[in-house]
């Protein structure tokens, strides 16, 4: 039988922890990532990059069969989702809905933050799914620009010190506004999920990457089609070494190659 993939893509290492979740959940899942490196960090672009990174990603996923599709990338999710989802035949999952839906249904105040890329944030997607489902609730959307880069230069091995520093000055807009749930919106920062409750205590960290992965097993469940032993796929647009260093603390035995196109 031919294999069939979960497809997973980001601008890097957020998606691995998608990755990571998948792989707990649905340990016999083929899996195959994208990390799109070249162009990170997404959330200093434009929508109208955005939107050709994502299609471009997708196009690259699509050289294997894919069953379902990740956007492991709230950056993508809020600003292409609707470009893509028409244009493919292919259950594709996004990370925004599902931390939205498990957010409303800890928050007990109503008051969610929302850590997230300077272009989600500008998107207004979180705000606007959130008072969707709930009308009553108050959105506090915090733009977090240097978070990535520093993630991805290798700060949480190389200087940990500085990166908390640097998030607890994007946690400080948070002070007085009384949220009892604050949502990491961009996958990398799941990365940073113990230094913000250290940062937090008491608040309830609902993260975009983890809450994907239960509407997807949802869906998978039901169908009970894939083969033991799982393949895993992990590709990159740029610089494999580097992504190498830090992936390899997400996922164990992973190899990653240089995807070209
Ligand atoms: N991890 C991504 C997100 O969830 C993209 C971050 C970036 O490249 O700026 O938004």
């Amino acid at each position: 039988m031919k294999k069939r993939y979960i497809g997973v893509f980001d601008s890097g290492l957020g998606g691995l922890t998608t990755v990571r979740e998948i792989v707990s959940e649905l340990p016999d899942e083929n899996i195959v990532f994208l990390g799109d490196t070249l162009n990170m960090p997404y959330g200093s672009k434009t929508k109208e990059e955005i939107i050709g990174f994502t299609k471009h990603n997708i196009e690259m996923l699509r050289r294997f069969d894919l069953k379902a599709l990740v956007i492991a990338c709230n950056t993508s999710d809020a600003n292409a989702r609707m470009e893509v989802s028409q244009a493919y035949d292919l259950p594709i999952f996004g990370v925004i809905g599902s931390a939205v839906k498990e957010a409303l249904r800890v928050t007990e105040n109503n008051r969610i933050g929302v850590l997230a890329t300077d272009l989600t944030v500008r998107s207004g997607a979180y705000e606007k799914q959130i008072k969707e489902l709930n009308s009553d609730a108050q959105v506090f959307q915090v733009a977090c620009p240097l978070l990535v880069p520093l993630i991805e230069k290798g700060e949480l091995l190389d200087d940990r010190d500085h990166l908390e520093e640097v998030l607890r000055s994007y946690l400080k807009d948070l002070d007085g506004k009384n949220i009892d749930t604050l949502i990491l919106g961009c996958t990398h920062y799941d990365l940073l999920m113990e230094m913000t409750s250290g940062i937090m205590p008491g608040v309830k960290i609902v993260s975009s990457s983890r809450c994907v992965v239960n509407d997807l097993k949802d869906q998978l469940q039901a169908e009970k089609n894939c083969e033991a032993p799982a393949t895993r796929k992990f590709y990159v647009s740029s610089k494999p070494e580097r992504f190498r260093r830090m992936a390899s603390q997400i996922i164990k035995d992973i190899e990653i190659e240089k995807i070209i196109g």
